[in-house]
């Protein structure tokens, strides 16, 4: 009896072994843990039959038995690490990174240059306490020149010939307009800046397109001066362009008196950059303000015009072009 269940014990741990060591999977593994080791297993039903011995040969066959179990828990517990690493070895193998090859190419947008003049013009006025205001492209006579005191006959109409809508609206040819619409819905004071769209009937050539884009200023209170006028453009255009000569040259717009253009000293010569003035009394009586109560500035100017002293861009038709060969230069 001692020396059949001796030998079965010895024939189970053989062909556990055996088993064990060719298990290539770790749920392989278990089931084989289970039917050698678990409850129900095979070595559980050997123990069981140790009933039948004498009280001699029991330690005995439970010595034996107890090498055969730790033995083959020795041999699961090998196989699961060698298992576990295979695994760990066939995942870094299937999830290496080629360093040599091509990276994915993706392209970064840029803010355009015309934009980014807008932004920062914006940022300037807005911290020196503006409101930014929007008005339609397509305007009326009156907003675009009658109640920026440019009546039908006057000469200076001559210099901004624009498109004309069949109804007899027209495309602004000034930022001015939104003066007008801003003053016409608020009472002062005013601090208001314009950017937008405008369009004039002009050929196209190096300096010059049917649409461009202007901004436009305006502050309205009482007791401002033409002093006002002068620090807030000077502020503004230093914060541009950094600390170059400025100079106002008298000028005439029919929507301010006194008037004058901006020039800047740019590479030794005098460029003119924008125009201004105090606002007209005229223009304020038509948005029904009292110029015995209030006086205002006003400017405007052109963003290409800035650009192109900026960045020195020799063609204006480069800022519509989307060529990127130019816009990555920005
Ligand atoms: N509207 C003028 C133009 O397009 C520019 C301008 C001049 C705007 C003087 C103003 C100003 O507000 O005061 O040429």
């Amino acid at each position: 009896m001692t020396s059949n269940l001796e030998a079965q014990l010895l024939a189970l741990r053989h062909q556990g072994e055996q088993a064990i060591a060719a298990a290539d999977t770790l749920e392989r593994l278990e089931e084989l843990r289970v039917s050698y080791l678990g409850k129900k297993g095979e070595l559980g039903a050997l123990l069981r039959s140790m009933g039948q011995l004498s009280a001699e040969e029991r330690p005995v066959i439970g010595a034996i038995a107890n090498t055969v179990k730790e033995s083959l828990q020795t041999s699961l517990d090998q196989q699961r690490t060698a298992l576990e690493a295979a695994q760990i070895r066939t995942q870094l193998e299937a999830e290496t990174l080629d360093v040599t090859m091509p990276g994915i190419y993706s392209p970064q947008g840029r803010i355009h240059p015309l934009n980014g003049i807008i932004d920062r013009a914006l940022d300037i006025f807005v911290g020196m306490g503006y409101t930014v205001a929007q008005g339609p492209e397509m305007e009326t006579d009156y907003y675009n020149f009658e109640a920026l005191n440019t009546p039908p006959d006057h000469p200076a109409r001559d210099m901004q010939d624009t498109f004309y809508l069949p109804d007899g609206n027209l495309l602004r040819t000034h930022t001015s307009s939104v003066q007008i619409r801003y003053m016409e819905r608020e009472e002062p004071p005013i601090r208001v800046v314009a950017p937008g769209r405008v369009y004039r009937r002009d050929n196209v050539d190096a300096t010059h397109s049917a649409v461009f884009h202007q901004i436009e200023l305006l502050a309205i209170d009482e007791g401002l001066t033409f002093t006002d006028l002068k620090g807030t453009i000077k502020v503004f255009l230093q914060a541009i362009f950094g600390d170059l000569p400025i100079r106002f040259r008298a000028s005439y717009f029919p929507f301010t008196e006194p008037s004058a253009e901006v020039d800047l000293q740019w590479n030794g010569r005098w460029l003119e950059v924008m125009g201004c003035g105090m606002v007209d009394p005229n223009v304020l009586k038509s948005v029904g303000y009292d110029p015995e109560i209030y006086t205002g500035f006003a400017a405007g100017f052109g963003v290409e015009r800035f650009a192109m002293v900026l960045h020195q861009i020799d063609d204006i038709r480069r800022l519509y072009a989307s060529d990127l060969r130019f816009l990555q230069q920005f």
